[in-house]
């Protein structure tokens, strides 16, 4: 490894991070919490959300004190509900039966909950100063631009490939600011459509200089969008309480709330009907909402129906497109 490489870098990185919040400390809990929003959510999107997770649960003791629902409610906009049931797992864990005290390697934090290598190679470097390499999305395509390399980076096969690239990568002095430095070029110079002219790796990068850049990296064909349709009910009684249930534990939007779904339960007069397109990664959901109001004092109940008052319902965390038809008739 060409040693001026390195430098590049962190001379670079020294004029050139941005100022984000989770850099400005060494504390496992905040730079875990961190990590753990950022897995797939860009830094201006997460960052709201780190800044009040911060503020409500300054210490790794206060989030694994929490209510699941409180915990829900907050990440609730973000997705990948699962990183928040593993986030509260993974604290109540780490609180119980390692005395508060995070793993201090990349090793030992991989063993708990919705910790993978990106994300345990991140804590480990960030907070221990562990010299192993943070492979995220960005870095894979830093690494195959700067090496020209032709592996695929989604396949699992190859991650030691980049991950031995990454790790040679590292200064030994600063590991944390070295992996931060990678993964700032590629998230703001070695974009998909990379500024190469503010690069200051272009006189070291290999795909620059064989004229591959646009084919690196190289990557999986991508299966299409699936489309879907979901019917809602927004069933509302006399007084204004809403009839909602619990998503089951698997799936988009695990165990949040929601109205019912009007295919199963048939309903006149309608009021009034909303629809509303919502993309995810791999799908784009066609929603529409019926909102009715019951005329009869007798209301539908099975062990799945839950009525909630406005109050209780805003403790509650729904889907995003949920939440825009609550707003779209002030409910
Ligand atoms: N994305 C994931 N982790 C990050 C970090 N520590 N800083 C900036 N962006 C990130
Ligand atoms: Fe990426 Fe261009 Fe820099 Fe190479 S020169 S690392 S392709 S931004």
């Amino acid at each position: 490894m060409n040693p001026a490489l390195r430098s590049d870098l962190l001379t670079w990185y020294r004029l050139h991070a941005r100022d984000l919040p989770w850099r400005n400390t060494n504390d496992p809990y905040r730079i875990w919490l961190s990590e753990i929003i950022l897995q797939q959510t860009r830094v201006d999107q997460g960052r709201p959300y780190y800044e009040r997770f911060t503020e409500r649960f300054p210490t790794l003791k206060d989030l694994a004190q929490a209510q699941d629902e409180e915990v829900m409610k907050l990440w609730e906009g973000l997705g990948y509900y699962s990183r928040a049931r593993n986030l509260l797992k993974a604290a109540r864990l780490v609180q119980q039966t390692h005395n508060g005290h995070f793993p201090n390697t990349a090793e030992g934090l991989e063993k708990l909950p919705g910790i993978g290598p990106y994300t345990s190679a991140a804590i480990a470097s960030f907070a221990f100063g562990q010299a192993i390499g943070v492979v995220d999305g960005n870095v894979f395509r830093l690494l195959s631009r700067l090496f020209d390399i032709d592996a695929c980076i989604d396949e699992g096969k190859n991650r030691p490939v980049f991950q031995a690239l990454a790790n040679e990568l590292i200064d030994k002095e600063v590991p944390g600011i070295s992996n931060q430095a990678l993964m700032e070029i590629g998230a703001t110079i070695c974009t998909p459509r990379p500024k190469c002219q503010k690069c200051p790796l272009q006189t070291h990068c290999l795909a620059r200089e064989r004229g591959t850049v646009d084919l690196r990296p190289v990557r999986k064909k991508r299966n299409k969008v699936k489309e879907e349709t979901i019917d809602y009910l927004i069933l509302l009684d006399g007084s204004g309480q809403m009839a909602i249930q619990q998503r089951a534990a698997q799936g988009i939007w695990a165990e949040l709330f929601e109205p019912l779904h009007s295919a199963e339960h048939q309903v006149q007069p309608k009021l009034d009907q909303w629809h509303i397109d919502h993309r995810l990664t791999h799908r784009i959901l066609h929603i529409r909402f019926q909102l009715c109001r019951l005329k009869t004092e007798k209301k539908p109940t099975n062990k799945h129906i839950i009525w909630v008052g406005a109050d209780q319902r805003r403790s509650l965390a729904f889907p995003v497109p949920v939440l825009k038809a609550f707003a779209h008739w002030d409910l």
